[in-house]
């Protein structure tokens, strides 16, 4: 499943002992698996390799420069949603026919620097968005390739905050709605539509959704043949849930052999937008014990990681395994709360764990912490953000160096001189 695995009660990614990296580069620190990585790409690109698709690495999931390069080495396209995350593709010259640029607030600013890049395609999510995008690409003098992204109104059975495609959700457009978009096109001559977009939520463990959801827009894309528009994309979006916990996800494999018997008749190209399943287990969170509280109930182990370093424990209720780096010999389990610095009683990473008897300087780590986590790192109550660091066999390298207060201040010190 993974490159994070003990040895003689140690854990190491791949050949580096995790407590080696803690020593170089201090804790907390996000360490991730350059083979876990890869492999799990492969895994997406092998199971759907008879349908030959365009894999749009989804860089929200984890937009770490060096990651991206290296999925960019492999051919990979890139699901982008904002002017930065269109920069960090370009700084790693993914090339931009490859990018797929989506999200419900695109501004016209934005907008303007994706078509001069030359991207492939927007997934257009309203209306209005559509004709600005017309606007804009008229006065550019260009023509905008885009998808309209459907809302197929199917419930994808996870978390209420990461379900995307139910008609109370923000995103995307009624079947209707898009239908009749795709008509105005033929006088909106600056936008020319080339495809269909889905993309039903996230961390999504069945396939059960995404067919109802493909037999939904299949029945449009007949309709609009019949009217004569060409629809040669197929967007799928991203999704494919892992394993946290217990959870039993469909393999890429079975998700391939589900959805291929629907996708094939469309005889279109085939976008993926994976972003979780490539990067989720390939990264950990590692982070020392500072105190640990016996109360009567259980113990507190509060730590140096908080909510503004991994955030889906508190905002998601998510569940990360946490274990001890070094394994504890003998002992009871204890029940422990393992609990950041942060001022909110929401601020913790587990709750209820049974972990052996801990102490200040353990050092421990949150697993599946790959997705979601550096990315949506914040400086709340004042604190620099992790470094990173990707582990390949027994090589280490720092991929981004850990943030210090001065850079956190410089924005607002240089206020205080006017
Ligand atoms: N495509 C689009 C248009 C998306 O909005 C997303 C994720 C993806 C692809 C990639 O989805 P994935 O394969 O990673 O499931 N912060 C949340 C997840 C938010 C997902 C947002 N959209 C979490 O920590 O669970």
């Amino acid at each position: 499943m993974d490159d994070f695995l003990k040895r003689k009660g140690e854990l190491y990614c791949e050949d580096m002992p995790i407590s080696k990296l803690v020593k170089i580069h201090g804790t907390p620190l996000y360490i991730y698996s350059r083979n876990t990585i890869l492999s799990h790409y492969n895994k997406i690109k092998n199971a759907f390799a008879e349908l030959n698709p365009l894999i749009c690495y989804s860089v929200k999931a984890n937009s770490n420069l060096t990651i991206l390069r290296l999925l960019a080495e492999q051919g990979t396209g890139l699901d982008i949603v904002s002017q930065g995350e269109l920069e960090r593709g370009l700084a790693v010259k993914v090339p931009t026919r490859c990018m797929v640029y989506a999200g419900v607030g695109k501004t016209e600013k934005e907008i303007i620097a994706a078509l001069r890049a030359g991207i492939l395609m927007f997934n257009v999510e309203s209306e209005p968005e559509a004709r600005l995008i017309n606007r804009v690409a008229q006065k550019m003098k260009t023509c905008a390739q885009v998808a309209f992204r459907i809302n197929p109104d199917v419930d994808a059975k996870t978390h209420k905050y990461i379900t995307t495609g139910k008609k109370e959700n923000k995103f995307g457009l009624t079947i209707p709605l898009a239908m009749d978009l795709f008509r105005s096109t033929r006088r909106l001559k600056h936008i020319k539509p080339i495809g269909v977009h889905m993309h039903i939520g996230s961390q999504i463990t069945s396939a059960t959704p995404y067919l109802q959801a493909i037999r939904r827009m299949s029945k449009m894309i007949a309709e609009l043949r019949r009217e004569d528009f060409d629809i040669e994309y197929f967007n799928l979006g991203g999704g494919l849930g892992i394993i946290y916990n217990e959870e039993r996800p469909q393999t890429a494999n079975e998700f391939a052999q589900a959805v291929a018997p629907l996708i094939r008749p469309l005889k279109c190209k085939l976008i993926l937008e994976p972003g979780r399943f490539i990067v989720g287990n390939a990264g950990i969170l590692v982070t020392e014990v500072q105190y640990v509280k016996r109360g009567h109930l259980k113990s507190f182990a509060i730590v140096d990681a908080g909510m503004n370093d991994l955030i889906r424990p508190s905002l998601y209720g998510a569940f990360h395994q946490i274990l001890p780096v070094i394994s504890k010999r003998g002992g009871k389990t204890v029940l422990t709360d393992v609990v950041g610095p942060i001022c909110e009683s929401g601020d913790f990473l587990g709750k209820d764990r049974h972990l052996p008897n801990l102490e200040s300087g353990d050092l421990l780590a949150v697993r599946s912490a790959g997705a979601y986590g550096m990315v949506m790192a914040s400086n709340y109550n004042s604190r620099p953000r992790p470094a990173e660091v990707l582990v390949a066999g027994s090589k280490a390298k720092l991929i981004r160096k850990r943030e210090i207060m001065a850079e956190v201040l410089a924005p607002e010190l240089a206020m205080l001189k006017n």
